[in-house]
């Protein structure tokens, strides 16, 4: 059964893919329908991102990136529908780490090893029971390879900039989608072919191309698929 655990860890849900593939969506439905906690690991590395801003780290060095973020501490706290409330210190960041900015710097730090592995610890924290649903691109092959269920959640890029550009006019952010489709594809190309933990679809994960399905045929998917795991 899907709720079983692996030794005494509770169990996972991997969910990797690419930005805007309706992966944090689909995780939280998720997390709400199972009652499991939540892993946005996309907001850790962003929020790494904000403390090398915040830190005026040069992102080309390694040991640069790494004392800014022995320097500050990020918290994640769970706001159930609304997503993940992020604090650096005593300073709300939520908001500042959805901007494409945030993003590129993510992206650019992810690309070093000694980076994710100073990351490791802190998203394997929220492994607990009932169980975790952990959203990312390295979940199932590098965080939890021991996962219950790995999925690959991917979309058309043209749908992924269509569904961006609609998150970011909500929070008054405004873009144009080829300014967008170019970033979302640059970045795509670095997540995928980085030397470190590359986003790729693993051949024990469950794929699933969310382009022409809605949320609910994306969440009954993944639930019964873990029913069966
Ligand atoms: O998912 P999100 O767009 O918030 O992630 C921002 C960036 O963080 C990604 O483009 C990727 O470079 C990096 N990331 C990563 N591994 C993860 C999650 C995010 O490298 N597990």
């Amino acid at each position: 059964m899907g709720t079983e655990t692996t030794g005494n860890l509770p169990p996972v849900i991997a969910i990797d893919g690419p930005s805007g593939a309706g992966k944090g969506t689909v995780a939280q439905r998720l997390a709400t329908q199972l009652g499991f906690h939540l892993l946005d690991s996309g907001a850790v590395y962003r929020a790494a991102a904000i403390i090398c801003k915040k830190a005026n780290a040069d992102i080309s060095s390694e040991s640069s990136v790494l004392s800014a973020l022995a320097t500050f501490q990020a918290t994640f706290h769970a706001r159930g529908t609304d997503g993940v409330l992020v604090m650096i210190g005593d300073e709300n960041v939520t908001n500042e780490l959805r901007t494409e900015e945030i993003a590129e710097i993510a992206s650019q730090v992810a690309v070093m090893q000694s980076v994710r592995t100073a990351l490791l610890d802190e998203q394997r924290s929220f492994r607990q029971l009932p169980g975790l649903i952990a959203d990312g691109r390295d979940m199932g092959s590098v965080v939890f390879p021991d996962a219950q269920l790995k999925v690959f959640l991917t979309a058309s890029v043209e749908t992924r900039a269509l569904r961006r550009a609609k998150q970011l006019k909500e929070k008054g952010i405004e873009t144009t989608m080829s300014s967008l489709t170019a970033e979302i594809d640059a970045r795509d190309k670095r997540d995928s072919s980085r030397q470190h933990a590359p986003l790729v679809a693993s051949d024990d994960a469950l794929y699933v191309d969310s382009s022409s399905l809605d949320i609910d045929s994306v969440v009954e998917r993944i639930v019964s698929a873990f029913e069966q795991a």
